[in-house]
Formats: structure tokens, sequence, C-alpha cells
């Protein structure tokens, strides 16, 4: 048995505008998926369990059926196999700390995760490079057109300024001071939805949308800058304008706001959706001394609020 996790994350600034070609910075977390692999004996096929949606499924060549949530993972743990060159029969267990459909790049995480756990259970090791292309590959099953800036995040670890056209920078953040809480809005979300909603935008409207994505590249180089100073304040209003970005291309909607904003109103220094919005969780910035208060309010609107510390470790071998 093998077993390979890969991080979740959060995106600090930048969401949806890094769809086009606009740059976002992303973070690893602390919670992180957990893939199991074991060799099967007899014909072709693929057995998956997903603790998490409490589903399971049998992929063989004859029976691919697409519309299995747990489709991704089988193309994941396929495309691996197909590049290493041996087909093997396998069973997969999937066993995540991330919250699914929350923003927190769950499937990008088991997909990563599955490709690692496969290529060492086929004595190869991959290059994170590899991994996360094929990540990719299985990531556009679930969300369309992705950015690539999730499998990126969670093969790699650490924080990162991520372009479509020019890759990722690790970026040295050590804001000790900062903490981040995630608060669940507790309505799902369908990322591959909000981004096709923001693509009509785009298309209807291109000399408006334009200038929003170039607003959105300048606010993450000043967030960057205001990284580097360790300047909170900053980051927390820079969080507060890019949400107010995020409702103009109409992916806040009404539960989004109400807890932003008695995040604000109880000290926050800034908050905003994380992701893709419309639902899942909203991320907020404060300081260690005020956390607790925040967390108690926030505690009277969601179900799920809590602390989130992030990870410099991308996928790994377990
Ligand atoms: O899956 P989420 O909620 O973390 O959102 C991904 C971020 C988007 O920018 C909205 C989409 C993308 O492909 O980058």
């Amino acid at each position: 048995m093998i077993k390979a996790s890969a991080p979740g994350k959060i995106i600090l600034v930048g969401e949806h505008f890094v769809v086009y070609n606009k740059p976002a910075i992303a973070t690893a977390i602390n919670l992180r998926a957990h893939v199991f692999v074991k060799k099967l004996e007899g014909d072709f096929k693929i057995k998956i369990y997903s603790k998490n949606l409490s589903k399971k499924a049998i992929f063989n060549m004859q029976s691919e059926n697409k519309h299995s949530e747990l489709y991704p993972i089988y193309y994941a743990a396929y495309k691996t196999m197909q590049e290493i060159g041996k087909i093997q029969p396998v069973e997969i267990i999937i066993d995540s700390q991330i919250p699914p459909a929350s923003g927190m790049g769950s499937s990008a995480a088991v997909s990563v995760a599955t490709v690692k756990a496969i290529s060492s259970l086929l004595d190869v090791s991959l290059s994170k490079d590899k991994i996360s292309k094929i990540a990719y590959e299985a990531e556009k099953i679930v969300h369309g057109r992705p950015s690539g800036i999730d499998n990126t995040i969670s093969t790699y670890g650490g924080t990162i300024v991520y372009q479509k056209d020019k890759g990722f920078r690790f970026l040295n953040y050590d804001v000790k001071e900062a903490v981040f809480i995630l608060v669940d809005t507790g309505i799902p979300r369908n990322t591959g939805l909000m981004v096709r909603k923001v693509r009509l935008l785009n298309d209807k409207y291109p000399e408006i949308m334009n200038l929003i994505n170039i607003t959105a590249e300048k606010l993450v180089l000043r967030f960057i800058n205001a990284m580097e100073k360790n300047d909170l304040i900053q980051m927390g209003e820079l969080f507060n304008i890019n949400q107010g970005l995020l409702a103009a291309i109409n992916v806040s909607n009404k539960k989004i706001e109400e807890l932003i904003y008695a995040a604000r109103n109880a000290g926050a220094l800034g908050a905003k959706i994380t992701g893709a919005g419309g639902g899942g969780y909203i991320i907020i910035l404060t300081t260690k001394n005020k956390a607790n208060e925040i967390m108690k309010v926030l505690r009277e609107l969601s179900e799920h609020v809590f602390l989130v510390n992030i990870a410099t470790e991308g996928v790994r071998l377990d």
C-alpha cells in the first residue's frame, strides 16, 4: 500500500481574474487530501472509494462512467499509468481533510495526490511539473477551463504568485502576526458554473471587463508589495477592494456579503471570497489578538468557522 497526500489551498487575491491571464496569489493550507493505493490482481480495473463522499465506483476500459463524481480520480490514475507506460489494476481510497466544493482546492489536491501515489506504486518518480500537468488534465474534467492555479499550489505548496502564461514563482511570505479565518457560507458552489458566468460578462462587456481585469492585476502587485513589507493594514484593505471587484463580476451574494460585513464590523482587517464564490468559504484577515472575538461573532452566522495555517509542503509520500 502506498500513501500520498497533497494540500488544499486558499486564494488570497486574484481569483477569477487569473482565468484571464492576470496574476493571483495562492497559499497551501494545513488541510490535506490523503490517497491510499494498492495493486489488484486480475483484469484491468480501477476501484475507487471516497470516504468523504461515501461513494464507490469501479472503472474499466468498457464502462467508463464519465458522469461519476469519482471519474476525475480514475482519469488522473489512468493518465499517470499511460504516462509511465504500465497499465495496472489498482484500488484507490480517498480520505480528505479538505471540505469538498468549498473553494479550498479539494479536487485538485485529490488528483495531485493520486498521481503521486500511482506513480510510486509503479516505481516511478515523476517530476512535480509532470504531476501538476496530469492533475491539471483531471481538473479540466471537474471545472471546464481552470486556470491551473489549484493543481500548481497543491503540487508545490508554499505561497505562490501564479499567472497562466508565465507559470509561478514562490513568495517569501512570513507575516507572523497575520491570521486567516475561514467561514462557510453553507451554500455549495460550483467553480465551473461561476467561471462560465464571468466569461459571459467578459464576452458581453469586454471594454469594461478589461479594465476590471487590469485593476485586479494592479491589486495583486500591490498585495505582493504589502506582503513583502509585512503590512497587514494594506493587505486587509486590498482584500476589501478585491472583494469589491468580485462583487462587480457577480460572484458574490447576500450571504457572502452578510458574513463579510459581520467580520469587518467585528474588527477584521479585511474579508473576501476565496475561490470561485457564489457560496463556499470566505476568508478573513486579522491579527492573533482579534481572532477569537471575530470567530465568536461569525459562529452565530455559520456552522463552520476555523483558523487556517499556511503549509509549506506540497505533494508528498506519507
Ligand atoms: O475552485 P476554487 O473555488 O478554488 O476557484 C478557483 C479559482 C478561479 O479563479 C475562480 C478559477 C480558476 O480556474 O482559477
